[in-house]
């Protein structure tokens, strides 16, 4: 028996925010708009995440998925003893991985546009063009370098956990996100 888990918006959000995110951290300077574009969209992607994550269908909403630290801590360590309780929705630690890329991504894409502005008078900051001097500005592409880096760290341990977690409960968690459906029951 399988059952609908991921609804349509999750699954176009997540495999579109996926491709754009490496489209944007791959493209800069002469790429500028394409680089540019994918964050705007990516952007969007992510205020429409938080919508439904408070309106959305059950196990898209952040109240589905959203457990206290210490459950997230033991679910890790039962997870590296191949032990760990399996969820239908996201589990534990899949849920605080959520929560921590959607507020990367709004990190990345916000100081993308303040940068985009000060930097090269362009974007919905354009009229920002020249404040803060040069400090603010070498502030703004360190932060936005910075937080870029972090975000496809977490990526990478975003995967690593699928794949770990997919080893343990015997099931094809990247398959579920395009398909939408997960096999019923604990
Ligand atoms: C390309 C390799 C990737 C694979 C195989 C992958 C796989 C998955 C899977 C299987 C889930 C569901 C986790 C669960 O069952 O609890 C998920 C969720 C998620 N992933 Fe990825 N992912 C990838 C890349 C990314 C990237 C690049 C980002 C963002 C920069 C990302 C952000 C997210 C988010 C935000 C969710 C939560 C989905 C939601 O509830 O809306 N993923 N991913
Ligand atoms: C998912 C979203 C994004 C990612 C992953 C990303 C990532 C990056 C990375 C890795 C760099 C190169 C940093 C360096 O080595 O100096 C960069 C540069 C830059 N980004 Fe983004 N970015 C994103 C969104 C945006 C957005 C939405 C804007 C503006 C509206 C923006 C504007 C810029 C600018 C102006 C630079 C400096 C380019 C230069 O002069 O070399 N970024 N970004």
């Amino acid at each position: 028996m399988s059952e609908k888990v991921w609804d349509p918006f999750v699954r176009v959000f997540h495999w579109t925010v996926a491709v754009l995110f490496f489209v944007a951290y791959a493209t800069e300077d002469e790429l500028m708009t394409v680089h540019v574009w994918a964050g705007y969209v990516v952007g969007a992607l992510v205020a429409a995440r938080i919508l439904w994550g408070l309106v959305g269908t059950r196990h898209a909403r952040f109240t589905d998925f959203i457990y206290r630290p210490s459950t997230v801590l033991a679910y890790l360590r039962d997870l590296l003893l191949f032990r760990a309780r399996r969820y239908v929705g996201h589990s534990p630690a899949g849920g605080a991985m959520v929560v921590v890329l959607l507020i990367g991504l709004i990190v990345v894409v916000g100081t993308g546009v303040v940068l985009y502005g000060v930097h090269d008078g362009a974007g919905p900051l354009a009229s920002w063009y020249g404040y803060g001097g040069r400090a603010f500005r070498r502030l703004m592409e360190g932060l936005h370098e910075l937080s870029a880096n972090i975000v496809m760290a977490l990526v990478v341990a975003h995967v690593a956990g699928v794949l770990l977690a997919s080893l343990v409960h015997r099931e094809n968690l990247t398959w579920s996100m395009v398909t939408g459906r997960k096999r019923s029951g604990e």
